[in-house]
């Protein structure tokens, strides 16, 4: 695997340890820390800022440089050139389609688009103002319950299976939930339109009317769900790895993906952008709210700002901004007041030092949320679009993690609570006086 070695001297080890170090086709190289356990030592790493946790072939990032290749292709020329399913088979399959392999892939993840009829009872048990992603998190974990042909993860027909399905069913599914909070009838995939054509159609059309799909609005859909296709080891990725690790189901593991995509630090800062350019309002107010963005004591953040990998542009914020202006140009918002406010901040937030010197830069969220707004998609729906575009993601890494071999994934800590004590009689306790928890 590697000649290169590291080093490391610990006081009072009397021993220098000795650990690999693997470089991969490109980006950082690793250090091999395993052997440390066996000399009685733990890395620290709280966050996993400095931690490589596997190796992949699916998605490299380079932070520095703003660059995003799926399988080697840049983000910005899949946008362009490309289209979601299609992306989904690069991710999936590590290749790009031939023409028949295409359409063969494209016909069955359009004939995987319904769900059994006894799903739409699960959502009689949601009250309508229930959030989209609890439903969303209960809803494709509860998956499981109908696929028992598809969840031997050790079958690589039933992974394959499992895929197509979740690909395939997300849309509706995210579909079914917006309908639920309308009070709406749910509506059914046409298999005779493309795959965000379809999502737009259940989602807006009903039995009383189901007008076409602006082209130009689809084609912005489909592009929302390529640019959250997938991301490396992010927080939700991550948590698909670890729990698929234990052997849990692929229906299992995409929701415990979707519950972790929710938090604002995540996927929620879609949703957290809209409800922050609402918040201020107006351009007066920008700069108080870029103050408290600023200020440590103040627990605000400039939502939509910031990466931990990307230093420089998220190069697929600047593909998002230009399918903004497309579809406010197309839908005659090329004025919308949150548009203004939302350039004024990102131009304020450049020019301004603290943002400079922490390489704060906008993100995918952004201007998604946006897009989505001007779409007619309500705030509480963004990241459940979110979750939708980044299943093929989380699906790939969970299928590279079982193909390439895994171990359970079980890491250690640093102990700092109270070493083995007596137990003391109740009758001679101390009050425990116990902080807020
Ligand atoms: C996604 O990982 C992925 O790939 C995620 C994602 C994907 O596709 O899967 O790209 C999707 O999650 C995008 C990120 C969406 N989140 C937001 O927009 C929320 C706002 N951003 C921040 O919460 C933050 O930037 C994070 C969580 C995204 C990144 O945080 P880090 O890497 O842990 O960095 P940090 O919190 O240590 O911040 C470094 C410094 C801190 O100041 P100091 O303590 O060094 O003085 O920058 C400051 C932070 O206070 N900072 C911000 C800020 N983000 C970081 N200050 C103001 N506004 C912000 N948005």
């Amino acid at each position: 695997m590697t000649d290169k070695k590291a080093s490391l001297t610990v006081d009072g080890l009397g021993e220098t340890i000795e650990l690999p170090v693997y470089a991969g086709t490109t980006g950082p190289e690793v250090i091999d820390v395993r052997a440390l356990t066996g000399k009685g030592y733990f890395t620290y790493d709280p966050g996993f800022v400095s931690t490589a946790s596997c190796e992949s072939k699916i998605t490299y990032i380079d932070g520095d440089k703003g660059v995003l290749l799926h399988r080697g292709y840049p983000i910005d020329t899949l946008a362009k050139n490309s289209d979601y399913l299609e992306s989904c088979y690069l991710l999936l399959h590590g290749e790009l389609p031939s023409e028949s392999e295409y359409s063969e892939f494209v016909n069955i993840i359009t004939n995987h688009t319904m769900v059994h009829e006894s799903i739409s009872r699960f959502f009689r048990g949601f009250h309508y103002d229930s959030h989209p992603m609890a439903m969303m998190c209960g809803i494709v974990g509860a998956l499981s319950a109908f696929y028992h042909d598809s969840l031997d993860i050790n079958n690589a027909r039933h992974r394959i299976i499992s895929a197509h399905r979740l690909i395939a069913k997300m849309p509706t599914l995210a579909a079914m939930c917006y309908k639920h909070s309308q009070g709406q009838p749910f509506m059914y995939p046409d298999n005779n339109l493309g795959y965000a054509e379809n999502f737009l159609h259940m989602m807006f059309g009903s039995p009383c009317n189901d007008p076409d799909v602006n082209p130009v609005i689809a084609r912005a859909m489909d592009r929302i769900f390529l640019l959250h296709a997938d991301h490396e080891q992010n927080a939700s990725t991550s948590t698909v790895r670890l729990a698929g690790s234990s052997g849990a189901n692929p229906f299992a593991c995409i929701a415990a993906g979707i519950a972790t995509l929710w938090g604002p630090a995540h996927g929620g800062a879609n949703e957290a952008v809209l409800n922050m350019l609402e918040e201020i309002g107006d351009e007066k107010n920008i700069d108080k709210f870029v103050a408290r963005a600023k200020d440590k004591d103040d627990p605000f953040r400039l939502m939509g700002f910031g990466h931990r990998v990307y230093k420089n542009f998220d190069p697929r914020a600047t593909v998002m901004k230009e399918t903004c202006d497309e579809v406010l140009e197309e839908l005659g918002l090329g004025d919308d007041p949150l548009l203004k406010i939302a350039k004024r901040l990102e131009q304020i937030a450049l020019e301004d030092p603290y943002f400079i010197e922490k390489k704060l830069y906008p993100n995918v969220d952004f201007y998604s949320g946006i897009i989505m707004k001007a779409i007619g998609i309500p705030t509480d729906m963004f990241t459940v679009i979110f979750a939708t575009g980044r299943t093929v993601g989380w699906i790939a890494h969970w299928h590279e993690m079982i193909t390439d071999g895994y171990k359970i994934g079980r890491p250690r800590q640093l102990y700092k609570g109270a070493t083995t004590r007596d137990f003391p009689e109740r009758a001679t306790r101390p009050p425990a006086n116990p902080s807020i928890f």
